[in-house]
């Protein structure tokens, strides 16, 4: 183990386009929260950073469907994460957003230094376009049949039924997100970095734990999984990584840069470089240097993510650091696996997931319940599950049944017979001559509890988060041990010598255990602080001088020391509330995915000869401009075969003007002319309506001619 003057902590910077869920929590965030209230508790300097990553595909194509832009909807996101990362106590030193321009700066630094530095490879590469929309599309833009599992609508980067990586080459029959129509291949040129060059550094830095024969980390105290993972991919040959994207919502390639024009940093060179930002922006407000983190070989950067990026961690980034010359690269990556929920995985899309704001919302007195939950159930090595009788039994049997009972237990007691007041004891009368072992009874104990503690310190150094909280229901269930054995309630007159150690001990366990628990269960650590009237923690070495006093044989709460009456600390969780979590979740399933449009009705029954009154025919946008003062309306010119002829369509929402020219659409020709804002419309364009409410066109197949009838 070497020891580190100071420590930089990260948690992957969540996507800003939808709400987090317990899978966020369990892989990135209450691992981190739990290692850093710790450090603290240590008395290490310690810096735990985070933010929002503004940027990416998913959020321009939230903004595209929901009509709005994409600034809104990551104003929006990063507002709900702010809000519920602090009421779930997530302790960020600072969180910082990527659409700050401290870090387009900060990111368009980086990739100066290392263009200049000829770090690049710049590579001309045929790219999906989509000419109707006239732009490159991103990986996530690009849908089509997942060659793997035939899913018909698997993304250009993955497929989310069959979990394959993809490349949005391999789609069978892609379309574009945007227009719905084929992309066609197109140039563009992009600077990639060399991965493969950098093979050899990284072989020896992952699996020795050096560069250029210097120590950096200890590959041993890296989880197998993250380095099994690190080690599969450069055994299949590394390859050289485009750094950069046609894009036109993100970071702009510095526009010193030759051929920047509409060319953005992709996640690998915006996203994790936030990071830095961030601690840019924490130094700023609170004084400190942020070099001293970043560019010191005294600090140990760890990194806590979720298994989906622990190539991008522990692999692209250190290149892009390396390749830069002045960082530090990861002590160590500790990577989570996923959290599955009720027997399935954890799916936005299938609406498949537990809302952290929702729950904050239904149960704000239950947020170290949730907690609690996580930790016993964090996905250290492998994948794990939440259930909601997890949550209830961890409640009912461990919070309420152990650590609640035994500190209500030893506060009763005490304000039953000692008027409230830690009591005075005096050893050598209460055993001395009866046992000769037991003459150092409170002295013994108190030597068992610094072990004890020692070992879930030593748990929690080592990223065991699962053990450590183990180790402290543990330390709870030898007080509770302490009280069942001695039975203070029944001695109290007969041996009230006794009573008075066993008592003491006692709340000394429960002293430890107020700041034990700080680390998994901030808010508990305060209650049993004021029950116990001392003052709450700072996270500020108390653990520490809680070893050092314990060490010397010193008491951590003094006798005589006044505490308050017992507050209950947890309380059960009845059935009724599992069954009704249960059914909300499958419930927004079913929502989800028989979305309303299904669920609409069926209309009356008509005959064919109803049906074929319909003239419905092919037909195609020749020109098309929005109708003035309407925001929903598009005035359409169709070339109809025999004719041409205008319709007003309400489409504006969902197409632009110049992505729909040349579209072949149906019409529905025999309908009654009608006057829209003044313009006569002769027809109806077909569409479908999602149930979100957005419309598509029912496109009419390419060989089809304007004109030809459909029946
Ligand atoms: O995968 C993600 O969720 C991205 N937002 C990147 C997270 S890691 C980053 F912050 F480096
Ligand atoms: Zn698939």
């Amino acid at each position: 183990m070497r020891e580190f003057k100071r420590h930089l902590v990260t948690s992957a910077l969540p996507y800003a386009n939808g709400p987090l869920h317990i899978g966020h929590l369990a892989g990135a965030y209450l691992s981190a929260d739990v290692y850093v209230r710790f450090m603290r508790l240590m008395g290490k300097d310690i810096v735990f950073i985070g933010g929002s990553d503004e940027h990416g595909a998913a959020i321009t194509i939230k903004a595209l469907k929901e009509g709005t832009t994409p600034q809104e909807i990551v104003d929006k996101y990063h507002a709900l994460f702010v809000d519920t990362f602090q009421k779930i106590g997530i302790s960020f030193d600072h969180y910082h957003r990527t659409s700050a321009q401290l870090h387009h700066e900060t990111s368009q630094d980086i990739f100066r230094v290392l263009y200049n530095k000829g770090e690049f490879v710049e590579k001309t590469s045929e790219q999906y376009f989509d000419e109707e929309a006239q732009q490159f599309l991103a990986d996530r833009y690009i849908k089509g049949t997942c060659p793997k599992c035939g899913h018909p609508e698997a993304y250009g980067d993955q497929c989310e039924n069959c979990g394959t990586s993809l490349s949005p080459t391999e789609l069978i029959n892609p379309f574009s997100v945007l227009s719905g129509t084929q992309p066609v291949l197109k140039s563009t040129k992009h600077w990639y970095l060399p991965l493969d060059k950098y093979e050899d550094w990284l072989r020896d830095w992952l699996e020795n734990g050096e560069i250029d024969g210097k120590f950096t980390h200890y590959p041993e105290d890296w989880k197998n999984h993250v380095l099994g993972q690190c080690k599969s991919w450069l055994d299949g040959g590394l390859q050289p990584r485009a750094m950069t994207r046609d894009l036109d919502w993100g970071v702009d390639v510095p526009h010193d840069i030759p051929g920047h024009e509409g060319k953005k940093l992709y996640v690998w060179m915006d996203a994790p470089i936030g990071y830095i930002s961030s601690t840019k922006q924490w130094a700023i407000n609170n004084n400190k240097n942020w070099e001293d983190y970043w560019k010191s070989e005294d600090c140990a950067l760890i990194h806590f993510i979720g298994k989906d990026n622990i190539v991008f961690h522990s692999v692209i980034f250190p290149a892009i650091l390396k390749a830069h010359g002045e960082y530090i690269l990861p002590y160590n990556v500790p990577a989570n696996q996923f959290m599955n929920l009720e027997g399935n995985k954890i799916s936005t899309s299938r609406n498949w997931a537990v809302w952290v704001h929702e729950y904050i919302e239904e149960f704000p007195d239950k947020i170290d319940e949730l907690r609690y939950c996580m930790i016993k159930n964090m996905p250290e090595l492998k994948d794990s599950e939440f259930t909601w009788k997890s949550w209830q039994d961890a409640n009912n049997n461990e919070l309420v049944a152990n650590i609640a009972n035994f500190i209500n237990r030893v506060v009763v007691l005490v304000n039953k017979n000692y008027d409230g007041e830690v009591p005075e004891f005096d050893e050598s009368e209460v055993f001395t001559g009866s046992n000769g072992d037991d003459s150092e009874y409170h002295e013994m104990e108190l030597l068992t509890l610094n072990d004890d503690i020692h070992e879930m310190c030593e748990h929690l150094r080592t990223f065991n988060f699962r053990e450590a909280l183990n180790q402290l229901m543990a330390i709870s269930s030898k007080g509770n041990q302490i009280l069942q054995y001695n039975e203070p309630w029944k001695k109290i007159t007969k041996e009230p010598e006794m009573v008075a150690v066993v008592l003491n001990i006692s709340l000394q366990y429960v002293t430890a255990i107020s700041i034990l628990v700080r680390p998994f269960l901030p808010s508990t650590s305060d209650k049993i602080r004021s029950i116990l009237n001392l003052p709450l923690l700072e996270e500020n070495n108390e653990l520490d001088e809680m070893l050092d006093k314990l060490s010397e044989n010193i008491l951590l709460i003094e006798a005589g020391h006044k505490i308050n009456e017992s507050n209950h600390l947890f309380t059960r969780i009845d059935d009724i509330v599992v069954s009704s979590q249960v059914e909300k979740l499958k419930n927004s399933k079913m929502e989800n995915v028989q979305s309303p449009v299904s669920h609409k009705p069926v209309k009356e029954e008509i005959t064919y000869e109803d049906f074929i009154k319909n003239d419905l025919r092919v037909a195609t946008i020749i020109a098309a401009e929005k109708v003035e003062k309407a925001d929903k309306l598009l005035q359409l010119t169709l070339d109809v075969g025999f004719e041409t002829r205008t319709v007003v369509s309400g489409i504006a929402m969902f197409y632009k003007p110049e992505e729909i020219i040349g579209r072949k659409v149906t019409l529905l020709a025999n309908l009654a002319p009608r006057k829209l804002r003044g313009i006569e419309s002769k027809g109806m364009i077909l569409m479908s309506e999602n149930s979100d409410g957005s419309l598509q066109f029912v496109a009419a197949p390419e060989g089809a001619e304007n004109g030809a009838t459909i029946s």
